[in-house]
């Protein structure tokens, strides 16, 4: 087989970036080990930034986006039994985020690249990748039992943080900044409407709560839980207590079945470069963000969207200049994401390692943001998202 990328990972990025190498004429061939059912039901992430929505529609795979997701305009944040809404759209000049599920998005990239004929393979095994030091790359994988190669100009790696991409660059090319946070979330899809109808984030004692929704009867909610917590021993009637307890009072949370229930562990990792030879790294194979900014996706998307026209400057004009940047460009935009994560994510969540004093700051920075128009709108542009680099 032979093809010009190679996309190893069927996630928001790899498809993503196969759709956009499309629109620019270039082929590629994505592989995945899981099977399409399982991508498009995988429950993930909800919050699109603004300019994840512009790219999305604009190149043509937002259709259902627009009708079905939820415009929102402002969140709320909650501590010390107070409740304050950043007005996310006034304070950055009109900009919004969309509530549309990881998986819709999936679903509606997967549609798009077989409807245009492209070739996305599924349930494939075994997958490695060389040659990329040099001038001919290929991908080594079996499908069906049988052992095929995938001979390719460049590799993207978007095979997310376990994938074998990253880890098949060799020792010494990358330098790793990891941090794993001392809790995780336990998380929930409820068949409730939720207490509000923008997201609310919350501070308290017992911990970070989250309570976002999927559509008006559909709800997300989150809490801040052990890191390696068995959800198993949370049962449903102690998941609605402790909920309510973190929602505070004054709002009346509607209990429904608990349709999905898992826990997820908290992160900050990035591995720099995102290149080696002719194979890129996108998305959260080359870094992970702690949950609380809603940034893994939004992040995946743009490093995507700067490798789709690197190639394409590439491919139409012989210019390598944005392919040998790659690297620097994405990681400006992943450390001010990381930063904003990290702070969202120390800012809200109870820390088991410090003290009241620790407590004490977070409820003045808390108290600041919601009086200082300044530190509100700080929020707000990065909430809503960053502009690209480029
Ligand atoms: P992924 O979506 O992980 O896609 C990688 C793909 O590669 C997968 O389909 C995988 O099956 C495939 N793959 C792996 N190894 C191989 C291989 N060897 N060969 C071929 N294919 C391979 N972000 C938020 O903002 N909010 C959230 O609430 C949130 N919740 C999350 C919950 C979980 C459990 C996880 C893991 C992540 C969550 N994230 C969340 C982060 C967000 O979902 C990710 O940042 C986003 O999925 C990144 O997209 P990606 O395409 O880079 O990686
Ligand atoms: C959701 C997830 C997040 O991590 C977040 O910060 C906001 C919303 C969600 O799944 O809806």
């Amino acid at each position: 087989m032979r093809t010009q990328v190679g996309i190893v990972g069927a996630g928001p990025a790899g498809l993503l970036l196969s759709h956009l190498l499309h629109i620019a004429g270039i082929r590629s061939v994505v592989l995945e080990i899981q099977s399409r059912h399982y991508v498009e039901q995988r429950i993930r992430a909800g919050v699109l930034e603004q300019g994840t929505v512009d790219l999305l529609v604009n190149c043509g795979v937002g259709a259902r986006l627009e009708k079905e997701g939820l415009v929102h305009r402002g969140i709320e944040l909650r501590f010390g039994g107070r409740a304050h809404r950043i007005d996310l759209s006034a304070l950055t000049g009109g900009r919004a985020i969309t509530v549309y599920a990881q998986q819709e998005v999936v679903k509606d990239l997967i549609q798009a690249r077989l409807a245009a004929g492209g070739q996305v393979l599924f349930e494939v095994a075994d997958v490695s990748v060389h040659g990329f030091a040099g001038g001919a790359p290929l991908v080594r994988f079996r499908s069906q039992g049988v052992t095929e190669e995938l001979a390719c100009d460049f590799i993207a790696g978007c095979d997310g943080y376990h994938g074998v991409c990253r880890q098949a660059m060799p020792a010494g090319a990358l330098t790793l900044h990891e941090k794993d946070y001392p809790f995780g979330w336990l998380g929930i899809l409820s068949e409730s409407p939720p207490p509000s109808h923008e997201l609310i984030y919350a501070h308290h004692e017992r911990g970070f709560a989250l309570f976002s929704m999927r559509t008006p009867s559909l709800s997300r909610l989150y809490f801040q839980c052990a890191p390696g917590e068995n959800p198993a021993a949370w049962s449903d009637a102690r998941i609605w207590s402790e909920l309510r307890t973190r929602l505070g009072n004054g709002t009346t949370l509607q209990e429904g079945p608990i349709l999905q229930k898992g826990v997820t562990g908290m992160r900050s990792f990035v591995a720099e470069p995102m290149q080696c030879g002719r194979l890129f790294l996108a998305g959260d194979a080359a870094h992970i963000v702690p949950p609380t900014g809603a940034k893994g996706l939004n992040l995946a998307v743009a490093d995507v969207r700067t490798l789709a026209k690197a190639l394409a400057a590439c491919y139409a004009d012989g210019r390598t200049d944005l392919l040998d940047r790659y690297s620097e460009t994405c990681l400006r935009r992943v450390w001010k994401v990381q930063r904003f994560s990290w702070w969202m994510t120390s800012m809200l969540h109870r820390l088991p390692d410090e003290g009241p004093l620790r407590q004490r700051l977070q409820l003045a920075e808390l108290d600041y943001l919601a009086g200082s128009r300044a530190a509100s709108t700080a929020l707000a542009e990065n909430y809503v998202g960053l502009p690209f680099d480029d």
